[in-house]
């Protein structure tokens, strides 16, 4: 709430207006961009999705794309990587929301404990899941199943979740939840998150991001695991590429307190759709969790990330 002292009335308006269901249109990208772009994770073929509310959703979404244009791109520039090599880089199913193709993928996640995993926040919201996430009964995180059209790994149902209570769904702001699983997986599995002030966060420092998202940006969603090449941005630059104030990219603003950015310098390579929550790692160390962006590995748009650091505390505190 801190931030949002600083901004003045009429923008305040303006983002409670952009919260109705008719969004103004400079608010498009800033107020819905997570809920959106993971909506787009969505990938069941039409008609899986019954609910009044996933049609709604899918609405909202294909008239964003119609406002904004395809402004998304290949990924992303990432390569296939061994499962077994990378065993918490975890995926976040559900069948019965998302269909039972890909194991009904529709974010990622790290497993930071043997009953631990953080994802994003925004995974569990309403307007990815198209219900509360009360009403998902079959939430499960899935290990070790490079191709999710197999059936190798684990499968193993979540028990509890918990999302930050500090997660604002405008500013994508502590964009963090934690699961608790039903059943340990193996503490070799696990990656360690790095600490406040870890010489990971150093920008240009070399990172990699995990997922089995979008690799098009036209809904071309990866069935095997893979991982692109990026590098930790200078907070300022960031702040640069996504400022608090601009016309309409507005609560789409980096804030380095819960945010961390990773590009490169000419694009290309960066997260897309359906990579949400999903880890950014360097040298070992879980840094990030994939948020948002503006569209996929666009010059000049690096991806933002949940600034791992600042949320280890309480991910702590609420492990499983
Ligand atoms: N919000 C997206 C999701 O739910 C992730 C977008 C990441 N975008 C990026 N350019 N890094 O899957």
């Amino acid at each position: 709430m801190r931030q949002l002292r600083a901004i003045p009335l009429f923008l305040l308006m303006a983002v409670l207006l952009g919260a109705l269901p008719a969004a103004s249109p400079r608010l498009t990208r800033a107020a819905v961009q997570p809920r959106d772009t993971a909506r787009d994770t969505a990938r069941a073929p039409a008609g899986t999705l019954t609910s009044a509310d996933a049609r709604e959703a899918r609405d909202v979404r294909e008239a964003r794309a119609a406002r904004t244009g395809a402004r998304t791109r290949a990924v992303v520039g990432g390569r296939p990587v061994d499962a077994a090599a990378h065993p918490w880089a975890v995926a976040i199913s559900s069948r019965e929301r998302f269909g039972a193709e890909r194991s009904g993928q529709f974010c990622g996640g790290a497993l930071v404990d043997v009953r631990t995993v953080v994802t994003a926040a925004h995974c569990l919201s309403r307007e990815v899941l198209g219900v509360p996430r009360e009403e998902v009964k079959d939430l499960h995180v899935i290990s070790g199943r490079g191709d999710l059209e197999t059936r190798s790994g684990r499968e193993v149902p979540v028990r509890t979740a918990w999302v930050d209570p500090g997660y604002d769904s405008v500013t994508n702001e502590q964009d963090i939840a934690v699961l608790g699983l039903s059943e340990p997986l193996s503490q070799s599995h696990t990656v360690p998150m790095a600490a406040a002030r870890d010489g990971a966060y150093a920008p240009g420092t070399a990172a990699e991001v995990f997922g089995w998202g979008d690799t098009s940006g036209t809904g071309a969603y990866a069935s095997g695991l893979r991982a692109a090449d990026v590098e930790m941005v200078e907070d300022s630059d960031c702040a640069r590429a996504y400022p608090r104030s601009a016309s309409g990219t507005f609560g789409g603003a980096f804030e380095k307190q819960s945010m961390v950015c990773a590009g490169t310098p000419a694009g290309g390579r960066d997260a897309c759709q359906g990579d949400s929550g999903g880890p950014l790692v360097v040298k070992g160390r879980l840094v990030g969790l994939v948020s948002w962006g503006a569209g996929c590995g666009e010059e000049g748009r690096p991806g933002v990330y949940t600034r791992v650091s600042a949320m280890a505390d309480a991910i702590r505190a609420h492990s499983g």
